[in-house]
């Protein structure tokens, strides 16, 4: 999709698609009066007829001969438009204008009010949510749908003077939303094909498409010198191969600290010879989500070319129960040293983010966060809409909720009180990887924390918001949270 901003006049703007708002009760945008000014008070007769009420997110594709599409979109009531609320506005406007014949669109919904956000915000929003409406994951249909007309979308630009900031907040934008389409496509992908392999294929993929981006890949081998007992025990019972890979964008000085970012990378969870239910195993491709999540932030940093460091780990590995793999009680030397015993082996995202965090060490980062589909947990405290934060540094911690609420990717803390800590005991090794069922977040992050003793650290659980994994028909990855991580590594460089 191509975007751009520009100060429209809709009267002098005919062959598009216009992307109009109105507000409950009858109330028309700038836009909206000036349409119903050029075509002599249709649009204000119509809606006095009340056929459309405003609703917030609803929509009226209509066919006005001089402006041919207008696509009417509910904004709820005037002056109360959450930033949740704008999300879904444009979505469904620009879904909607995608199943008509209109290949260009023109969307003045930038006129409307949000609290405390300025213009850029509304554009970055825009070109988020836009790219969202269009996304398809059709590779493995016969039939695909026939091909979305709509190529070009020009964002109303009501103040001219803000045109520079614009500008930056489109291309930032244009860039989260490609990360988020990458990462949503690899997130998308059956386990028979999302390997561990192909996931260190993708990972030199984007160092040969960015000369900023530097790939290398420890092989099981190479895990096995280091002593990374943790991780190759999850991948014991697979055919596939275990993946180390990492990832060094390098954008500013070479001895700045990096970000170091580490995405847990289970291409299949079956829960090991823990094994899950039919039902609960369904969905459980996306339990890569974290890993598909730094290839797309790193994608997005390099697209920007962020004056910063960053370094991408992602332990790859399948999750299969059997005669080979590893079981309940089994203990496990961690190449930190300490020793786990496992108590169940669907308690895999942990184990590979404990040797992952440990090598990480040797990158020097200023600062560590793990991405992780880790505890269903999550779901329950939280449900689909906040990423769980926790973290050992309370300034690390309070810099990513704003990255949330500033990116509209929002995520909630909870605490890592010591006295979650005791859950964690074995009578046989360091420590036990599970909590028992009460406070079952807080325990993985427990479990984690061990491991994070020699630097500032935060852990994203993203089990409940970075795909929609049960039900039959919905299923589909979000992109989360990379645009929440994009955003606090713009928000570090002011
Ligand atoms: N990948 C799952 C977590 C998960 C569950 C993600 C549902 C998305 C939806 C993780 O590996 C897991 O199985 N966690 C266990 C931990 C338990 C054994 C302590 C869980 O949440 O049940
Ligand atoms: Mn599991
Ligand atoms: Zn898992």
């Amino acid at each position: 999709m191509k975007f751009s901003t520009k100060a429209i006049q809709p009267e002098k703007q005919r062959q598009a698609c216009h992307i109009v708002g109105i507000f409950e009760g009858g109330a028309l945008t700038q836009s909206a009066s000036a349409i119903d000014e050029a075509t002599q008070g249709q649009l204000s007769k119509l809606l006095k007829q009340g056929v459309f009420q405003g609703k917030i997110g609803q929509v009226l594709p209509l066919f006005f001969s001089a402006f041919e599409h207008i696509i009417l979109v509910g904004c709820g009531k005037p002056n109360a438009v959450s930033m949740t609320g704008f999300r879904k506005i444009i979505f469904n406007a620009v879904k909607s204008c995608s199943t008509t014949k209109a290949t260009r669109a023109i969307c003045y919904l930038t006129e409307i009010e949000i609290k405390q956000q300025s213009l850029a915000w509304k554009i970055k929003q825009i070109t988020e949510a836009a790219e969202d409406a269009i996304y398809r994951f059709d590779l493995f249909k016969t039939e695909k749908e026939p091909a979305i007309a709509l190529n070009e979308i020009i964002i109303h630009l009501p103040d001219e003077k803000q045109h520079k900031i614009c500008e930056l907040a489109l291309a930032q934008g244009q860039a989260v939303a490609r990360g988020v389409t990458l990462t949503k496509n690899l997130a998308n992908l059956p386990s028979n094909i999302c390997t561990p392999t192909f996931l260190a294929q993708q990972g030199k993929e984007l160092a040969k498409n960015y000369t900023s981006i530097k790939t290398t890949v420890l092989e099981e081998k190479d895990m096995q010198k280091l002593g990374m007992g943790a991780l190759l025990a999850v991948s014991q019972g697979s055919a596939e191969d275990a993946k180390l890979i990492c990832l060094e964008y390098k954008g500013a000085a070479k001895n700045a600290a990096p970000v170091a970012l580490i995405g847990k990378g289970i291409t299949f969870d079956t829960g090991g010879n823990s094994l899950k239910s039919p039902d609960g195993m369904v969905g459980m491709k996306y339990d890569m989500c974290g890993a598909a999540t730094v290839l797309g932030t790193l994608q997005a940093a390099a697209e920007l070319k962020l004056p910063i460091n960053l370094v991408g780990l992602i332990p790859a590995v399948e999750n299969m129960p059997g005669g080979t793999a590893y079981k309940p009680e089994d203990i496990l030397t961690s190449l930190s040293g300490q020793t786990i015993e496992v108590i169940s082996t669907d308690a895999e995202g942990r184990l590979v983010l404990a040797d992952a965090m440990t090598y990480c060490e040797r990158y020097k980062p200023d600062v560590v966060i793990d991405i992780a589909t880790l505890t269903g947990a999550v779901v329950i405290a939280l449900g689909f809409h906040a990423t769980g934060l926790l973290a050992n540094n309370e300034a690390l911690a309070a810099d990513l909720l704003k990255a949330g609420e500033d990116s509209n990717d929002r995520a909630w803390q909870l605490p890592l009180w010591e006295e979650y800590q005791e859950q964690l005991k074995s009578p046989f090794a360091d420590m036990a990887n599970t909590g028992g069922r009460s406070a079952g977040v807080i325990t993985a992050g427990c479990f984690l924390s061990r491991f994070a003793k020699k630097f500032r650290w935060a852990h994203l659980d993203v089990a409940g918001t970075a795909a929609i994994m049960s039900g039959t028909s919905d299923r589909l990855a979000t992109g989360r949270p990379v645009p929440l991580l994009i955003q606090y590594l713009i928000n570090r460089l002011q």
